[in-house]
């Protein structure tokens, strides 16, 4: 039978691969590439980069496939990510009927660990129900933004005994999730910190993070808000793309 791994690879060092990913990149038959947006060259380059730093045989292949745009024309935000996925479990499909021979192990590189703000496993689900192609699938874990940001700013995300809640810009901005604790808050490409400057909070906040460019800035909110925002255009200008996290807390909640 076909299998496919989905690799969790860290959010930018090379070094975040674990010992696990290595075994299983040293497996595989065919890397799946999917192309990114903004981001892609570079992160295409990392992939790239880990396969040749990690793989001892290079008789792997890799086969880049385009990601299908969102249709902006699906005005609800869940029915347009439902259609795009269906898109996306089509193309993965193919990929595994066509670029996959019985017995071969194909793989699914996956940005930072599978289980956060990633599709790949719930397509991978809708491949499986299409019921088109049969394979076993295992997922190796993966270092995630969440945990690099830890560790850059050298703080605990809990409070004592306190929640931690994951969210996204989106529900920040839209207020869908009270902060309590420390809030955590990824895919954010309109400053929604800035939504919540006058509540007493605290912002430790990374772009790049595991990469050439990291940056950091903490303090208190209402202090650093805009200095993030400017730094953050300046970045995204002289790069050309950004991906950033941050988290916020009440009550000195991330110290331990
Ligand atoms: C589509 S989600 C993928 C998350 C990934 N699965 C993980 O485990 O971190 C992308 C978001 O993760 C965060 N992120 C991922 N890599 C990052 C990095 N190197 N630096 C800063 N934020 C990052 C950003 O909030 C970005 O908008």
């Amino acid at each position: 039978m076909k299998t496919i791994h989905v690799i969790g690879i860290g959010v930018g060092n090379p070094e975040h691969v674990t010992v696990q990913a290595i075994n299983a990149l040293n497996k595989v038959d065919v890397f799946f590439f999917m192309d990114k947006g903004e981001a892609k060259e570079d992160l295409v380059r990392l992939r790239r980069e880990i396969c040749e730093r990690y793989i001892e045989k290079k008789t792997y292949r890799i086969v880049e496939a385009a990601d299908p745009v969102r249709d902006p024309a699906i005005e609800d935000y869940r029915e347009r990510v439902e259609a795009w996925h269906q898109q996306r479990a089509v193309i993965y499909e193919q990929l595994i009927l066509s670029e996959l021979q019985q017995d071969q192990v194909g793989a699914f590189l996956v940005w930072g660990d599978p289980s956060l703000y990633d599709s790949t496993l719930r397509i991978l689900d809708q491949v499986k129900a299409r019921a088109q192609v049969d394979f076993a699938m295992n997922i190796v874990p993966g270092i995630s933004s969440m945990q690099a940001l830890a560790a850059a700013h050298k703080i605990s995300l809990n409070g004592l005994g306190e929640s931690v809640t994951i969210t996204t810009g989106r529900r920040l901005a839209a207020r869908l999730n009270p902060i309590e604790g420390t809030t955590l808050v990824m895919l954010d490409g309109q400053c929604a910190f800035k939504s919540r400057v006058g509540e007493d909070l605290e912002i430790h906040w990374t772009a790049y993070l595991g990469m050439q460019h990291e940056i950091s800035i903490a303090g208190r909110l209402d202090e650093v808000a805009e200095l993030i925002e400017q730094v953050r255009d300046e970045c995204r200008s002289k790069h050309g793309w950004i991906m950033d996290i941050y988290v916020l807390s009440n009550d000195h909640a991330s110290q331990p």
